[in-house]
């Protein structure tokens, strides 16, 4: 019996660090729920990293990134026999492609990109240093979800742009050569970013992120975890991500999201204290990352299988990479052009009866 075919997803991340807590409840907790009634794909984009860390010492970390980030990802359910992981560098087909689509994408409809702008200050860019590969950032992206023919790509907010390119992409492709791209949706996670713990300048008020130095990961001791998590407070300095203060986003994404309301009624009561609500919600973060921690240090243990599985994968996503260029180059006339070059090539040897 022929299984009717899965709806294809495509995700994933820059290796710029191991994955914490905020990754954990925006986007790996949808990851493992979506594994079943998805072919799924899972980029490593290092490519992508080069775009605002291009130097070779910047790279160097690279490497030990990509291997903490696949850990983390199998360290929480994600099941390598249902996901490809593949690393996009190793596939020569999707920088040909993003070649391919920059002939598509106006100048100007990149320049408008504010995410790039944020990518660029964050980098210490001044705008006359934009790169063409930061620029170019959601075309690569868009050669990343075209190359797999994906139709849904789970994304941040901040992405949600970036997918309406690739969109374009398809459709202004399609129009000019063909139907061959099916249309991708992003689908932006529910889940409101989670507030970092106070350990970094930027304070709990701000979106975790391991570039604030403010994030829980899913690989910190037990003693790290509750010592970061007692840095966070209940006040108003704190409400920069919304109405909420950091611990009670916290209590909302671990605990539920009526203890929280509990929670807030009880503190603002003064029948709660602070250290109470530290202990509550260190508990259900220790409830959570305890499995995934165990999990983790097994699969570490386990020499050259983080490895295995990206080349596994990698040599997957290469087969269907190629197999879409072929389809793109063929609509476009690439492949006759070049075919017909040797089809000439080898009529000339044969009435020449010497072989080219
Ligand atoms: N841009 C994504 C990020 O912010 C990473 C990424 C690269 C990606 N290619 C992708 C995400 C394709 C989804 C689909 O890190």
């Amino acid at each position: 019996m022929v299984e009717a075919s899965k709806p294809r997803l495509l995700t994933g991340d820059r290796p710029t660090g191991a994955l914490h807590l905020g990754h954990l409840v925006g986007s790996l907790d949808n990851r493992v729920a979506l594994q079943h009634d998805h072919e799924c794909f899972i980029i490593v984009a290092d490519l992508h990293t080069l775009t605002t860390r291009p130097r070779k010492h910047e790279f160097g970390e690279v490497p030990g990134f990509v291997r903490e980030m696949v850990l983390d990802q199998l360290a929480v359910g994600i099941d390598p026999s249902k996901v490809t992981f593949y690393l996009q560098s190793a596939v020569p087909a999707v920088y040909d492609l993003a070649v391919l689509l920059q002939m598509l994408v106006p100048k100007a409809r990149l320049e408008q990109v504010k995410s790039l702008r944020s990518m660029a200050r964050a980098a210490a860019m001044s705008d006359d240093a934009m790169t063409m590969g930061l620029l170019a950032y959601p075309v690569l992206q868009a050669a990343d979800i075209l190359m797999a023919r994906a139709t849904i790509v789970p994304v941040g907010l901040d992405n949600e742009e970036h997918i309406a390119i690739a969109r374009e992409c398809a459709s202004v492709f399609n129009e000019l050569y063909g139907d061959l791209f099916p249309l991708p949706d992003a689908m932006i996670s529910r889940s409101p970013a989670l507030p970092g713990v106070a350990t970094g300048p930027a304070g709990s008020g701000a979106k975790m992120s391991k570039s604030l130095g403010n994030a829980v990961y899913l690989g910190d001791p037990p003693e790290r975890v509750r010592e970061k998590l007692a840095t966070l407070t209940y006040d108003a300095g704190d409400r920069r991500l919304g109405d909420e203060a950091a611990l009670l986003m916290f209590a909302r994404a671990f605990v539920g999201d009526a203890e929280a309301a509990d929670l807030r009624r009880e503190l603002d009561a003064g029948s709660t204290s602070l250290a109470a609500a530290h202990a509550l919600i260190d508990e259900a973060v220790n409830a959570r990352l305890a499995p995934i921690r165990e999990r983790r240090a097994v699969l570490a243990g386990d020499v050259g299988l983080v490895e295995e599985t990206l080349v596994d994968g990698t040599i997957r996503a290469r087969e269907v990479a190629n197999h879409t260029l072929a389809r793109a180059r063929d609509a476009m006339g690439l492949e006759s052009l070049w075919s017909g070059l040797v089809a000439a090539t080898e009529a000339r040897a044969k009435a020449r009866r010497r072989p080219y």
